[in-house]
């Protein structure tokens, strides 16, 4: 970084925002209309998109008012094309391996990488083999995977395992390995920074919260603001923060005993199944990111993530549970006072409601619960949580149960 020429700032971001009314492919791509910041491909014909990035960022102004931040906002990666953040860095990392004339691709995944690859694998006609956990991964994307042409392996082990696994595959098969560790992907992946910066008009939020799994999306945000910084885009560096499940907390625990120095993979158990990883890959750049931006790491419980989960909902905007932990954890940040009330602060959303919808009913059925600590959050919880209520079908029946809302 230190060698590159620093650019004309005004002029990127004024080309930048007129690809969005272009026609072409890679213009209206909310990844690669940034592409003078991702020197990967040698030749942009071999882009492989699906129109992803461009997602929105709500304000989220119900929650704002029971977390006391004012100015909360959630940028909202479920919306790409596949349902998930990990288009931006999909599209990236398979337009590289196109490029490479790699004919098949691969990766381990709790649900969402899959997704993304099957379907920009199969964009640019290209295989694609997957490795799960068998019955822990949410039914929607399983799906995807198999409706976008892989070959889905759900193997007798946890994601750690299937890594593990494949890890030895790629070295005995010609198969070009898009896990998060592949680089391209984090390039792809620091685009969402670009349009968060961008929607403020270059002036970044004060803090930026993010679920942590493997930890590569808080690295390429990370380097996505660091970056930006220092070629004069923008003047200041939000913190960024990392939150997990506390049944899936290894980089919590490293910070909480030694610093980020070393971490312990722990046995990982958590109902977000997005991020119920024990041993991150990325774990050391995410130590890096806290660190330089100032921001925090902290732990969630079940309960708390349910009742997040709820509350985004009700804004009209829903996300998966993996992604609700930036709420729950903005919510102990502001209650430690780690976060001020005039802060904007921006929670990056990572998976579209739909992604596990079994997760979403057994919520409001009161089912999921069951299993938990709720203590001090019953009350909260009983506000958000609305009964699907089976009837016999009658008008009655039905204006009884409207009567009865209308009155809580
Ligand atoms: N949120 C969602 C919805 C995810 O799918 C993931 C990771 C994360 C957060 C965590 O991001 O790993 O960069 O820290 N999902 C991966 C997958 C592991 O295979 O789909 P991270």
């Amino acid at each position: 970084m230190a060698e590159i020429r620093k650019p004309n700032a005004s002029a990127l971001r004024w080309l930048w925002k007129e690809r969005c009314v272009s026609q072409s492919d890679a213009d209206r791509s909310g990844v690669w209309r940034f592409r003078e910041l991702l020197h990967i491909l040698r030749d942009e014909a071999n882009i492989v998109s699906l129109h992803e990035g461009n997602t929105p960022l709500y304000q989220l102004r119900k929650v704002a008012k029971s977390t006391g931040i004012e100015q909360l906002f959630a940028k909202h990666q479920g919306m790409n094309p596949t349902g998930s953040f990990k288009d931006a860095g999909m599209t990236a990392a398979l337009s590289v391996a196109h490029e490479l004339g790699f004919e098949w691709v691969a990766c381990a995944s709790t649900g969402n990488t899959s997704a993304a690859m099957a379907a920009y694998a199969a964009r640019a006609g290209m295989r694609s083999l997957v490795l799960i956990p068998e019955g822990k991964i949410a039914w929607g994307k399983l799906s995807q995977a198999m409706d976008y042409g892989a070959l889905t392996l759900q193997l007798r082990t946890d994601f750690d395992g299937c890594v593990r696994v494949l890890n030895d595959v790629v070295k005995r098969a010609p198969v070009y390995l898009l896990n998060s560790v592949n680089p391209y992907r984090l390039e792809g992946q620091k685009t969402p920074a670009l349009e968060i910066a961008e929607a403020f008009e270059w002036e970044v939020p004060d803090h930026l919260i993010v679920p942590g799994g493997n930890l590569a999306n808080s690295s390429a945000l990370g380097k996505a603001f660091l970056e930006m910084k220092h070629l004069g885009l923008t003047a200041k560096l939000p913190k960024i923060s990392v939150i997990q499940a506390e049944g899936a907390n290894p980089l919590y625990r490293s910070l909480q005993e030694n610093g980020g120095e070393t971490l312990e993979p722990v046995e990982a158990q958590t109902r977000a199944s997005a991020i119920r990883i024990g041993n991150p890959a990325s774990w050391k750049k995410a130590v890096r990111v806290i660190q330089q931006t100032g921001g925090y790491c902290e732990q969630v419980s079940e309960a708390e993530i349910a009742l997040a989960k709820a509350e985004i909902g009700a804004e009209g905007i829903g996300c998966e549970p993996a992604s609700a932990v930036t709420l729950a954890g903005l919510k102990k940040l502001a209650r430690q006072g780690k976060v001020q009330s005039a802060e904007r602060v921006v929670l990056l959303l990572t998976g579209h409601t739909l992604k596990d919808s079994d997760y979403t009913i057994a919520y409001h059925r009161g089912e999921l619960l069951k299993a938990y600590e709720v203590g001090g959050l019953r009350p909260e919880i009983e506000l958000t949580r609305r009964n699907a209520v089976e009837l016999d079908a009658s008008a009655d029946n039905v204006l009884k149960e409207l009567e009865r809302a209308a009155g809580r």
